[in-house]
């Protein structure tokens, strides 16, 4: 690989971007229009009303629904349907309980063409990074949901993704194991090097992890925003900053 696609790893550049539905014969314009450019190895946080278009947003990028109009390009080249460069994460892990956790994880690499032996190497690699390593062999229902999300961000990992998209993936979770799971997805997303583009509906989550938070708007004739969290990692949740671009992001939302 040259210099210069490794730059390009994993970066998404959408324009134009339109999507509308049809819902009791009316139209209802989900995405108007939308620019923007991921850069490779950023954390970008999608935040929004209900509603208001993010599901719809992470299915394009991940190939799962077609656009109306526009393109989406990953390191230069347009998106057509889904990707080995791309992995979903959604809020419920979707295991499968007759496998273990090490059998969930390996699920499905043969048909990539993995021999047993390199699946098992790797998915053990990454079982161990999400803390799991003494669950290896337990089934799904021996675990509890933030172990369960974790098999899912490891079997994710596994695969090797330029891109890890996720919709909501700790919103099931109670606060603590939230929280504790907001510190490792910052961590694994630093380790990997990972482009992470997060849906959330919580904006301390979305300060927590992300490098610029795009807003998108409930009324489709007003402009989604981006903001900018230039704050050191790891993040302090009640420091200054923090608080205050907290209080940006509520008024955002009116909530102020
Ligand atoms: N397959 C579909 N057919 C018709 N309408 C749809 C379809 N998928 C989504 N929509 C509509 O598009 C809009 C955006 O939906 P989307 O799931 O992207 O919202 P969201 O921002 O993820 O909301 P939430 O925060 O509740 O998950 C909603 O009004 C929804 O009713
Ligand atoms: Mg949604």
């Amino acid at each position: 690989m040259s210099a210069t696609q490794a730059a390009l790893r994993g970066e998404v550049s959408i324009r134009r971007l339109s999507k509308a539905f049809t819902l009791n014969d009316r139209r209802l314009d989900v995405l108007r229009g939308l620019n923007l450019d991921i850069r490779s190895g950023e954390c970008l946080v999608i935040v929004g009303a209900s509603g208001s278009g993010k599901t719809t947003l992470l299915r394009i990028l991940a190939g799962l629904e077609q656009a109306d109009a526009g393109e989406v390009d990953i390191d230069g080249r347009p998106v057509a349907g889904v990707g080995a460069e791309r992995a979903v994460i959604f809020q419920e892990p979707r295991l499968l309980p007759w496998l273990t956790v090490l059998e969930n994880v390996t699920f499905g690499l043969d048909i990539r063409g993995w021999s047993k032996a390199r699946a098992r190497a790797e998915a053990r690699h990454y079982i161990e990074l999400v803390g799991l390593g003494d669950f290896a062999d337990a089934y799904p229902r021996q675990l509890s949901g933030g172990m369960a999300q974790r098999v899912g961000i490891a079997r994710a990992l596994t695969v090797k993704p330029e891109i890890l998209l996720l919709d909501e993936p700790l919103g099931a979770l109670d606060a603590m194991t939230k929280i504790a799971m907001q510190q490792e997805l910052s961590r694994i997303w630093r380790e990997e090097k990972v482009t992470m583009i997060l849906v959330t509906h919580d904006l301390e989550e979305a300060i927590y992890l992300a490098d610029r938070v795009l807003v998108l708007p409930k009324i489709k004739s007003q402009p989604p925003r981006l903001i900018d969290v230039n704050l050191p990692r790891p993040r302090e949740r009640s420091s200054a900053d923090f608080v205050a671009l907290r209080e940006e992001l509520l008024a955002e939302f009116g909530l102020h």
